[in-house]
């Protein structure tokens, strides 16, 4: 099983979209994959066609199965999880997708019941996730866009961290702070945690034709901070956005055209990095900045 948390301090950038997609994408594959939603906004769940709502539904809910964790309850992780695997049935593929999911009350909760308990709380998702290792190939945590006690625990839970940024500046300083963060999980947890830093996916980005100064910096920038740009970057498309409104990712709604193609293309990149040394690991040519007229109107 290989666990990926999507972290990055701004929010709005394309997390959620990337952790549905991406995950989407390796169950399409025939991965066996479950997303993890640690956001109290809960869009994970949203774009997976999945609402907690009314009482009945909120001891389903991930942050209630935290707060119990962390009076010393255990729930079995098949009684709360939601098995969403019918959203690749026009494909017979062997994949399969299940999600632990959000709910704001109970999330809001449990992070500040693990914020009261301390640093060392903070490896609960990942024992939580371990004792399901056999259910799942993969598993791709979606955080909130914030450094919380719930993105710490992501990071906690995860064997590699990627992140996303858009062609803007906060953006980048967004995932450069993750970056940095990455870095003393293992100290926090006393070397029971140790995630490795993957890279930053770019995300609405645009044709190469409307680069303006700004993401040409950000591209050169990504390059320059050690944030491991891949290859591959996602370009703005109104059918990644408007997917949110069906419960089914676009990789699934347009598998066989771009949104299909893109996101499938960015899972080899990002499964090749699993498996070499960084050394070997691919990335974007830096490209020459140009004085550019369009910049100055920034
Ligand atoms: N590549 C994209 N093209 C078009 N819209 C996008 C793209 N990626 C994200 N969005 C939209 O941008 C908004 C923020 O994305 P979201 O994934 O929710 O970000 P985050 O989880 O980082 O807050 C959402 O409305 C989403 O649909
Ligand atoms: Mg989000």
């Amino acid at each position: 099983m290989k666990v990926f948390a999507l972290a990055t301090q701004k929010g709005g950038v394309g997390k959620t979209s990337t952790t549905v997609n991406f995950a989407s994408s390796l169950a399409l594959a025939g991965g066996r994959v479950l997303v993890v939603d640690l956001d109290p906004q809960s869009q994970a769940g949203a774009a997976l066609g999945v609402n907690l709502i009314g009482e009945d539904q909120l001891a389903r809910s991930l942050g209630w199965a935290l707060q119990a964790r962390l009076q010393g309850m255990r729930m079995p992780m098949p009684d709360i999880w939601f098995d969403r695997t019918e959203l690749l049935e026009d494909f017979g593929g062997q994949g399969t997708l299940h999600l632990l999911a959000s709910e704001e009350s109970t999330m809001t909760a449990a992070q500040d019941l693990i914020h009261k308990k301390g640093f060392q709380s903070t490896p609960i998702l990942r024992r939580m996730l371990l004792e399901a290792a056999e259910h799942f190939d993969f598993v791709v945590i979606d955080t909130p866009p914030a450094v919380s006690s719930l993105s710490a625990t992501a990071l906690a839970a995860a064997d590699y961290v990627l992140t996303v940024c858009v062609p803007e500046y906060p953006a980048l300083k967004g995932a450069a702070a993750t970056r940095g963060t990455v870095r003393y999980v293992k100290d926090r947890t006393n070397g029971e945690c140790d995630p490795q830093y993957l890279g930053v996916v770019l995300n609405r980005s645009n044709p190469p034709s409307k680069w303006k100064g700004q993401e040409v910096n950000i591209r050169n920038g990504m390059l320059e901070a050690g944030l491991n740009p891949f290859q591959r970057d996602v370009r703005t498309d109104n059918r990644i956005s408007d997917s949110f409104a069906y419960g089914t990712p676009a990789v699934i709604r347009f598998a066989s055209h771009a949104p299909g193609k893109i996101y499938a293309e960015l899972m080899h990149q990002v499964l090749a990095r699993t498996t070499q040394p960084e050394e070997k690991w691919e990335m974007p040519e830096r490209i020459e900045p140009v004085e550019d007229a369009r910049s100055s109107d920034e």
